[in-house]
């Protein structure tokens, strides 16, 4: 290997030293493509849906929308500790990220090829590779400013607002993962045209997996009161047409119905991120 690509190899693996405890993030995040509601790569395969899997507890049917609905719902904790942390655009840019350069990034990392955090990063640059879907737009944002950018080329040159999800009194509540959660009011409806959602994924830094889809999505915002006590302050997105989605997407496994003729709606975690346009 010549001299100075070593050298450039040797400073982003010094970076993601110094980003990330990686391991640490893994060993509390294994799961972490697996809980993206959106995965369109087909994680669960061909395996059964495992309603042990708390993690999928977050899908429910349109006609949910209602005060008083309950239901189980599955909201992680943000802990600053072992979230990777989001770098900015000239780090980012300093580091590849692309399959092909995997391996390099996996060798300086000390990742086995077949560790469970390299088959995360794997599937992770995989669903970023992926040619997006004729019905949406999509990228990966390694930085804010590329989220940024990437999203105003979607929704247009707009002030932008962003919708998360809240868990309250985390500190001072027994918060569960999972816990049957009450609609405390009615669902407030988001009135917007376009949106750009994006979720975190698997990496060593963080990464965020977008997408948007014209026209076609409901936000919803939704007061929830938790069998443990916390209030949940969460967003929801409902996908009116499926009609692209893949029958064996696990929403369908879940809810039941099938692409085209049932809508599905999703909670968000409280680390994704929901743009609009702010009017
Ligand atoms: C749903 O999306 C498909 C594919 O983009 C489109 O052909 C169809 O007209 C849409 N259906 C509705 C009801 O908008
Ligand atoms: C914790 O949960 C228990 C029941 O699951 C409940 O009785 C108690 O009030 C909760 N504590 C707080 C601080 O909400």
């Amino acid at each position: 290997m010549a001299s100075s690509s070593f050298c450039i190899l040797l400073f982003h693996a010094l970076l993601l030293i110094q980003i990330c405890n990686c391991r640490e993030i893994f060993d509390k995040n294994p799961n972490r493509n697996d809980h993206n509601e959106e995965n369109h790569i087909k994680v669960y395969g061909t395996k059964e849906v495992d309603d042990l899997d708390p993690a999928l507890k977050v899908f429910f049917n349109v006609n949910d929308l209602y005060t008083g609905k309950k239901m189980p719902i599955y909201f992680a904790i943000n802990d600053p500790s072992t979230t990777p942390r989001l770098l900015a655009r000239e780090q980012a840019d300093s580091i590849p990220f692309s399959s092909s350069n995997l391996p390099h990034l996996l060798e300086f990392l000390s990742l086995a090829d077949d560790s469970p955090q390299a088959k995360a990063m794997e599937l992770t640059l995989k669903q970023c590779e992926l040619e997006p879907r004729a019905d949406e737009m999509r990228f990966c944002a390694t930085s804010l400013e590329s989220m940024l950018d990437s999203t105003r080329g979607i929704l247009g040159m707009v002030k932008l607002k962003t919708l998360t999800t809240k868990i309250h009194d985390l500190l001072d509540s027994n918060h569960t993962l999972l816990q049957e959660y009450t609609f405390l009011k009615e669902p407030l409806e988001v009135h917007v045209h376009d949106m750009v959602a994006c979720h975190t994924m698997a990496y060593p830094y963080a990464v965020y997996y977008c997408h948007g889809q014209k026209g076609s999505n409901r936000a919803f915002e939704i007061s929830l009161g938790g069998e443990n006590g916390n209030r949940v302050d969460a967003i929801a997105v409902c996908h009116m047409n499926t009609s692209m989605w893949d029958p064996d997407h696990v929403a369908f496994r879940v809810l039941g119905g099938q692409p085209g003729t049932s809508p599905v709606c999703h909670f968000l975690p409280a680390d994704n991120i929901v743009w609009i346009p702010s009017s």
